[in-house]
């Protein structure tokens, strides 16, 4: 098969049955369709106090987050985004073992929804959990302008609680209008450091936000980091369980202290006593960030103290049955890259960084959708063997499959899978998964200004 046919809108002839019909079984009777409609569109919105003047984003549906989209495991979702920005975009649904033509990865899984145009994303949900959807079209510049929103999927074994709260967190870079820093879109600095770090924290996109709920009451919080490139370093001022992580189940453990990269996800249950319960984020500062509050006219909850299921985690696999894909990662500053190949063409860090505003790269080539690490045959167990050999931490996301991460040895790092690993300089792991969903998935570092930079690249399952 030619490479050039199998990139863009020929996975489903080719590869036979679309992957979701693998993914769930065969659909349920039952099974509900949810069917909802977005523009995407430039939007006001106030992200200040009462008199701060509003901001001009991007948004989904005029909302910001985007709005909640919430399903039922195995139920099928159907969503139009109609594009009235005057750039192209598209849609990706992080985690989501989806239908690799539903993956919204423009120029590789679909063609980008052009201005004017619409798009239906249509696919059936496999797993419950925490999850969200994102621009995958220049996500730089639209995750950070807010094209972003939560989707939640609801599982038979889910713990009872009063209530079921989602928190996404994001630092806007905002000048001193309150308006989006756009200046600072395609910085070299930016690109060559962490990413683009904002200066206005929110959650939900209000600045210290409080949540009311009933005194006495059991709170689910689902934490979602929307941002470009912060790393969410966030303490409680009360003890939490944390029973998932990027939507999947993990071992419970209490807990006061989250670290959150980009993308990732973490599910916690907290039970609220009469007193507040509040998130601060202390990465760059100390800075309220979120705050639960009880309140009395709530009434009572009912399900605080109540036993809490430990879900049963499969086991990780044998890593000496992997075939193991070493990726060297390099780049940025204080790294040791010199050079790197880019479009057939070995050049100096200056003029890749100068001519192409690329900084990154894997196994000395800068990355890109025509980087293939792999071509696996569907059912192969894959070992990424990854070495963060840059001066920064990076958060490494795969399209389409949930893995474990593991130590070079095998040994587990987690419990339960991941769809987003965060990496410390010199840090190797393994990130091992059954590639069990033919199509053309995306490897990348979702500090975004990174993937902008290179650090992107294609695990194709035939
Ligand atoms: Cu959350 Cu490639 O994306
Ligand atoms: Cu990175």
């Amino acid at each position: 098969m030619l490479r050039r046919d199998f990139i863009l809108g020929m996975t489903g002839a080719a590869l036979g049955t679309p992957a979701f019909a693998s993914l769930s079984g065969v659909a349920p009777a039952n099974q509900a369709t949810i069917t909802r409609q977005f523009d995407v569109a430039p939007a006001k919105h106030r992200l200040g106090d009462a008199d701060a003047s509003d901001s001009d984003l991007w948004l989904y549906g005029n909302s910001s987050p985007g709005p909640l989209i919430r399903a039922k495991q195995h139920d099928r979702l159907s969503v139009t985004f109609n594009n009235r920005l005057s750039v192209d975009t598209s849609v990706h649904w992080h985690g989501i073992r989806i239908d690799n033509r539903m993956d919204g990865v423009a120029h590789l899984t679909q063609q980008p929804i052009a201005p004017g145009e619409s798009f239906t994303y249509d696919f059936t949900l496999p797993d419950a959990g925490t999850y969200w959807f994102h621009s995958h079209t220049r996500s730089w510049e639209q995750l950070a302008q807010g094209l972003y929103g939560p989707l939640i999927v609801d599982g038979p074994d889910d713990p009872e609680v009063d209530h079921d709260i989602v928190w996404m967190i994001d630092d806007w870079r905002l000048d001193e209008n309150w308006q989006i820093h756009t200046e600072s879109f395609g910085s070299l600095r930016d690109w060559s450091h962490q990413g683009r770090l904002g200066n206005w924290l929110t959650v939900n996109s209000v600045s210290d936000f409080t949540e009311q709920v009933k005194p006495n009451s059991r709170v689910r919080l689902r934490l979602i980091n929307a941002a470009n490139a912060r790393i969410f370093n966030l303490s409680f001022s009360g003890k939490a369980t944390l029973i998932a992580t990027d939507g999947f189940p993990t071992s419970h453990q209490e807990t006061d202290r989250i670290t959150l990269a980009p993308a990732q996800r973490v599910d916690l249950i907290v039970d609220v006593g009469t007193s507040p319960l509040s998130m601060t984020e202390i990465s760059g500062g100390t800075l309220p960030a979120g705050k639960l509050l009880p309140t009395t006219s709530l009434g009572n909850g009912s399900a605080a103290g109540s036993k809490l299921v430990q879900a049963t985690l499969p086991a990780a696999p044998e890593i000496a049955k992997a075939r193991r894909i070493a990726v060297h990662m390099q780049g940025g500053v204080h790294g040791n890259l010199d050079s790197a190949e880019y479009e057939g063409e070995v050049l100096g860090l200056r003029d890749l960084a100068t001519k192409h505003s690329k900084l990154w790269a894997f196994n000395g080539k800068v990355g890109s959708h025509s980087l293939w690490l792999t071509e696996a045959e569907r059912g192969t167990l894959i070992s990424l063997d990854v070495f963060n050999d840059t001066g920064w931490p990076h958060a490494m996301h795969l399209h389409g499959h949930h893995f474990w991460v593991l130590s070079p040895d095998g040994a587990p790092l987690h419990a339960g899978k991941r769809d987003t690993h965060l990496m410390q300089p010199g840090e190797r792991a393994s990130l091992v998964f059954v590639a069990d969903n033919p199509g053309l998935w995306l490897f990348h570092c979702h500090m975004m200004e990174h993937h902008a930079a290179g650090m992107a690249a294609v695990v194709a399952v035939l």
